[in-house]
């Protein structure tokens, strides 16, 4: 994970860095620095937020209009300030940012040490600066040399941004399964892990590809490969807004991205579908959509929430289109030696598009011959360029680390193809298919309409914050979205909550409720409705606390259940659209209850670009 930004320029590079590493700080927020060339080089940081970076400079010389600087996600070595990028070489002649693992950093940090080499750090970032150092000392090249000899002995995966104390004028950045992408501005350069810091200075970029190097003056750019091959470099528009990266008014980007789901599904089907809505047409998928729809086989791979929006995934294309699918968590796939065919169709879903587990997989699919298909949110990013063919989201930049409009556009994507590719197998019919359509431009509103109860969430919020365990029930479509509502308990409220599929509790997690558990219970209206009754009876026969989600007009629950939270009816393959949103809410504000970091939780980071 990890954030790096830099600047070279006329302008002071420290505003720049700094606004940008606040704009990267969902990355990781371990530790912050930064290194300004004003002559000589000065390197600040310190554990803790970029703000805590900030006070610690204040009283601080910050001249220099060329710079670098970092958000700490720690993998190797804890949050400390020595273990903090930037990382300075033995000498002082070289300062490097990292994002991104050496895998081989110890063995090449026990050569080093053979050569005289004293570390600082516990970091393997600080062997890859010393590695460099070492290299332009003992074989007297230049600092681009330097760095391209060093990274041709590292393995792992890297995003760094690097400057030397003689050759003040460049910063020198590389990638290897890192993202990494430069701005153009006039007679000025910028530096970023995303185009999010960049986009408030310029709209040209270019996305730098694996095994890419690139030497950067004020006013000259060369790219090559890391064996000096010279590339062509492909510069690109930024289509994003700066207004869709900031908070607008609301508490945090977690809220602001769960009230902007009505608008996020709407921008993801909008455009894919004809106007008369009796089609939809998805681009991205044009080409491969013939061999798509006759897969014998489809995989799903992704982390995380990305695996949830899979596991409905499974539902949808085995329900609508009758294709057999498996769900994978990506981390396991690769390493399981899987059994991929040439006729397996992949679909790898990811919000940032960098995740390294998903990544590995990806290749691992490709190299076995199976059509990789992405669903991701950042344009641009790593997932979609590695995939045959895939579709966008389109939900717009998601900030808060939680992910709330990712999963609901990830969703909307994986309706829509399983519509598409059932009507077109015949397991539709025309009526099917229009129905789905008109179902789906029915979700926006009722999104709104669940929003509208957002007081009603805070007040079961308040009365549950204190608990230490939760159950998530669901049953179908919505077992996937009973994990989903379990995670984001979990990862921002650090309230241990389990999600279980309704029947499975009697088998074990059943053994957990008493008066003091409570239990959310997923229950709209669907073939499984009456069974979920049940496992409500059973819950209440404990003692347990019910929360149920509910469509509107339930009377049944409402007699049972201590709490009902009622929603619109939908299309069953389409509730989990509707069910999730109760859950984001009520996990936000039990979060916000407990004076948690929402957008920042403990230990985490939004994009997890390594294994
Ligand atoms: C979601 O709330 C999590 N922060 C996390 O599980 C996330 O979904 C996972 O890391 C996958 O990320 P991706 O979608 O960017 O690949
Ligand atoms: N490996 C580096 C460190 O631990 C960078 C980590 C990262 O990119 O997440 O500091």
């Amino acid at each position: 994970m990890c954030g790096i930004v830099g600047y070279i320029g006329p302008k002071n590079a420290y505003p720049i860095i700094i606004n940008g590493l606040k704009r990267l700080e969902y990355r990781g927020y371990d530790s912050a620095g930064i290194a300004l060339i004003d002559k000589e080089i000065s390197v600040f940081k310190k554990k803790g937020k970029v703000s805590d970076l900030e006070e610690f400079v204040s009283d601080k010389n910050t001249a220099g209009t060329i710079g670098i600087g970092h958000t700490r996600w720690a993998t190797h070595g804890e949050p400390n300030d020595v273990n903090a990028h930037p990382h300075v070489s033995m000498k002082g002649e070289f300062v490097v940012i990292h994002n991104g693992i050496i895998e081989n950093y110890s063995r090449l940090k026990k050569r080093l040490e053979d050569r005289g080499y004293v570390f600082q750090s516990e970091t393997d970032t600080e062997v890859l600066a010393n590695l460099i150092e070492y290299i332009y000392s003992f074989s007297n090249v230049s600092a681009e040399i330097a760095v391209r000899l060093a990274l041709s002995k590292v393995i792992g995966a890297y995003g760094i941004l690097v400057i030397c104390r003689h050759e003040q004028d460049k910063i020198i950045a590389a990638r290897k399964g890192s993202p990494l992408v430069i701005g153009i501005g006039e007679g000025e350069y910028f530096f970023a892990s995303d185009a999010t810091p960049i986009v408030e200075h310029t709209k040209s970029v270019i996305y730098l590809n694996d095994n890419d190097v690139a030497i950067v003056t004020k006013d000259e750019l060369s790219l090559k490969t890391i064996h000096n091959v010279q590339v062509n470099p492909k510069v690109q528009k930024l289509s994003l807004d700066i207004g869709e990266i900031e908070k607008g008014g609301y508490d945090h980007f977690m809220l602001k991205e769960i009230f902007e789901q009505p608008k996020s599904i709407l921008d993801t089907f909008r455009g894919r579908v004809a106007l008369d809505r009796k089609s939809i047409h998805l681009g991205g998928l044009h080409d491969v959509f013939d061999r798509i729809t006759h897969a014998k086989r489809i995989i799903i791979i992704g982390c995380g929430t990305s695996w949830h929006a899979g596991l409905v995934g499974e539902y949808l294309f085995e329900d609508l289109a009758r294709i057999p699918v498996e769900v994978e968590y990506a981390s396991e796939f690769r390493y399981r030696n899987p059994v991929i065919f040439p006729d397996d169709v992949i679909i790898s879903i990811s919000q940032s598009g960098e995740t390294a587990d998903t990544l590995a997989a990806i290749k691992l699919a490709k190299e076995a011959g199976a059509l990789v298909l992405g669903v991701c949110n950042v344009v641009g990013s790593s997932i979609p360029r590695e995939t045959h063919a895939g579709v966008y989201t389109h939900a717009g930049p998601e900030i808060g680390v939680a992910s709330t409009k990712a999963f609901t556009a990830q969703v909307t994507v994986l309706a829509m193809m399983a519509t598409s590719m059932g009507f077109k197998r015949g397991v539709l019919s025309q009526e099917d298919y229009e129905k789905l359509i008109e179902e789906l431009y029915n979700i926006p509103p009722k999104i709104e309409e669940i929003l509208s109860f957002n007081e009603e969430f805070k007040r079961i919020a308040e009365l549950y914050k204190d608990a230490t365990n939760f159950l998530y029930l669901g049953r179908g479509y919505l077992f996937p979205v009973a994990l989903e509502g379990a995670l984001k308990l979990k990862e921002i409220s650090y309230i241990h909550a389990e999600g279980y599929p309704a029947a499975e509790m009697k088998h074990g997690p059943i053994a957990l409720i008493d008066q003091h558990m409570p239990v959310v219970v997923i229950a709209t209206k669907d073939k499984s409705y009456e069974k979920i009754v049940s496992n409500i009876q059973e819950v209440k026969a404990r003692k347990g606390i019910v929360i149920a989600i509910v469509n509107k007009g339930d009377t049944i629950i409402r007699d049972l259940a201590d709490h009902v939270l009622e929603i619109p009816e939908s299309h069953e393959a389409l509730a989990p659209l509707l069910t999730v949103v109760p859950l984001q809410l009520l996990s936000y504000y039990i979060a916000v209850f407990r004076g948690c970091n929402v957008d920042q939780p403990r230990n985490l980071a939004k994009s997890v670009t390594v294994e």
